[in-house]
This record gives C-alpha cells, structure tokens and sequence, in this order.
C-alpha cells in the first residue's frame, strides 16, 4: 500500500516522497527583467529543506507580455537561465527534485499593453480586450514555448509542466467559450495544447516527464465540464503528456453556483476522474494541507502525487510535520531535530 511518504518514479523521476510544492507566483522580480533574484532561491531551497519531494517553480512566461505582471519569471532569453541553475543545484543538493512550469498568460496578462490571446474576448468588463493572433502568430507562439522549454532543460531541472490551466492562454485555445477562430487553431480546439507539448518533447530528454496543467472544469456559466476534459486530455495525452496535474476554473468570472475551492479536497474527485479514464498518473491540488487527507488520497489510490500550495507558504517545513504527524521515518535535518 503507497502512502504519503513512498518513494515514486515516472521515467527518470525519481521522488522521495509524493509531496510536491505546485507552481505558485511570488510576483518578485523587481526589475521586470524575469529573471529570478535572492527571493526565488531562498523561497524554493527552504521548501528542499523542509522534505518536500518535488517542487514546481511558478509559471515562467515564454515572452515579456506573457506574463501575469511584469514582476513574473521569463524563459524567453538566455540571461534568465544561470539563476534558476543557481536554484536547481540548491534544491538537488537538499534531496528534492524540480520542475518549472511553462507557460503564457494569454488574455490575463494585465501589464501588457495589448495582451493576446485565441479571440478578441476579454476577461471581463475590467480587462483589456485582447488582440486575436494571427494563424502565424499562433505558429510563432508554439515556437517560445519550444525555447523555453529548450532553456529550461538547460538549466538543469528534472521535469517540464506545461500550464494549460487557469483560463491562461492554452486553456484559452481549448475552451469553446474563447476560442472563437475559425482557422485551424479554431476548428481543432487542442491544437496549439497538442503542438506546444510535442515542440516541448522535442526538447526534452526522452526520460524527462512532461506535467500537464489543466482546469478539468470550467465554472463559469456554459463551461466545459469532466467530459469534455478527458477528451482533450486524451489528445494531450497522445502528444506525451506524461502526468496530468488536475486544477480546475480559472476561465472567467464564475457563476454563483458554482464556486470552486471552499473546502478540502474540492479538486480530488476530478483527479481521480482522469485518472480512471485515462489510465495516467495524475497530481491532486486544492485545500490538501491536513497530512491525513494528505495521506488518504495517495493510499485511496486516487492520486499519484499530492501538491500543498497555502499550506506550504505558512509553513516551509511542512512535509517535516506530516511525516511526523503520520509516524513515518524521520526525515528531520539534523540541525532542526531539536525542535520536533
Ligand atoms: C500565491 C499563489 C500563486 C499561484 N500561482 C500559480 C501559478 O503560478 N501557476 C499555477 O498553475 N497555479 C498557481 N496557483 C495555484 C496553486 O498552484 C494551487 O493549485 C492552489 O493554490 C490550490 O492548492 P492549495 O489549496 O494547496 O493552495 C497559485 C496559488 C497561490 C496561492
């Protein structure tokens, strides 16, 4: 029987544990130049020391207006690799894996003075409406995430997660509700997802894992749901998804009914879903910091891998208190025995 604690492997990842920090931004980088500063390297080496198995660096956006805030991590130019090489070796050397999340944000780049996106449709009535790419803009745009993921390998981590999730912008190719074009990124909605993780698997070791993010379902109304979920995923799949990482909303303003995120485990039940239907490994996230649901949801087989986000920002060390809390091996530094 797995528990929290049981190692894991995937290709050539190879895992301690089954707890993973999820990609969450710090929106720090004070020079907008997207490179990651003292911040990011304290923020991601102290969840290595607090016995975190595999942590995920935030979304890192493959252009300047890519990003969320200008204060993002960016992938889009060579200066931006040796500090996440700094941050990679810093993590290996405490005992934890990492991988980096890939991504653009589409429509919800705020600081962008004229966001992109599938269609001319806006977040909502406060955002700016954004510009539809052309069908060569589309190509270009498959192309920065080929080189990002292409950097990303060269510094040194041990797995690429794509973010199709969130409403940002693959997601925003997938769903019918923004994806309006009537070229061929219109009429086969997963085509950009499909090309951007093939042009990221060129990239990639063969024995690197590619992650994928997605919104399972959509919670404004008229959204997709589960089904149509496992049916996009199915092509991600095919293309080399390798994992998926089950999140869900993001897309837009949600309906009153529908309100995600309110009690533990809300996102479970969609991870176990595709799991079932597509037979992969899949990440559960989502209200999962009580490390006996923690514990549950990986001997209940329902994910292969469990992600703390909130809980892991109050407290680094938080996989140090789960093992504790679960009587599995210590796995306390010394240094900090004495105060467990
Ligand atoms: C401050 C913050 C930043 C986040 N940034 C990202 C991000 O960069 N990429 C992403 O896919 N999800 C992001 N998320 C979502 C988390 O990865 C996670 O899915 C969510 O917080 C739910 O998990 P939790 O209940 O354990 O916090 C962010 C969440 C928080 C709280």
């Amino acid at each position: 029987m797995q528990n929290l604690f049981s190692t894991y492997k995937i290709k050539n990842l190879e895992l301690k544990n089954r707890v993973v920090m999820p990609p969450m931004c710090q929106y720090s980088v004070e020079k907008k130049d997207g490179i990651a500063n003292d911040w990011h390297y304290l923020h991601y080496v102290s969840r290595a020391v607090g016995g975190t198995g595999f942590i995920i660096v935030e979304m890192t956006d493959v252009e300047p207006d890519g990003r969320i805030t200008d204060y993002d991590l960016g992938l889009w130019s060579d200066e931006q690799v040796p500090a996440l090489t700094k941050i990679v070796e810093a993590v290996h050397s405490h005992g934890a894996k990492i991988g980096i999340q890939i991504a653009h944000a589409g429509r919800k780049a705020e600081d962008a003075a004229e966001p992109v996106a599938p269609s001319a449709i806006p977040f909502d009535e406060n955002s700016k409406t954004p510009r539809a790419l052309t069908t060569e803009e589309v190509k270009g745009m498959v192309e920065k995430f080929r080189l990002a993921v292409r950097r990303a390998v060269q510094a040194g981590f041990d797995a690429i997660e794509i973010h199709g999730a969130h409403g940002y912008l693959i997601h925003q190719f997938h769903s019918p509700l923004t994806n309006k074009r009537d070229d061929e990124y219109g009429q086969d909605l997963t085509k950009f997802g499909r090309e951007v993780i093939e042009a990221a698997k060129a990239e990639m070791p063969a024995d690197m894992p590619l992650i994928m993010r997605i919104s399972a379902r959509e919670y404004v109304e008229g959204g997709y749901g589960i089904e149509e979920s496992i049916e996009f995923s199915k092509v991600y799949k095919d293309a080399g998804a390798d994992v998926f990482d089950i999140s869900s909303g993001g897309e837009g303003q949600i309906a009153a009914w529908g309100r995600p995120g309110t009690h533990a485990a809300y996102q479970v039940p969609l991870a176990r879903q595709i799991k079932e239907a597509l037979q992969v490994p899949v990440m559960a996230v989502g209200r999962l910091d009580d490390p006996i649901l923690a514990n549950a949801v990986i001997g209940n087989e329902e994910a292969d891998l469990v992600q703390v986000g909130r809980g892991m920002l109050r407290n680094p060390y938080w996989t140090l208190e789960a093992a504790k809390q679960l009587r599995k091996e210590n796995i306390v530094p010394k240094q900090y025995e004495a105060g467990f």
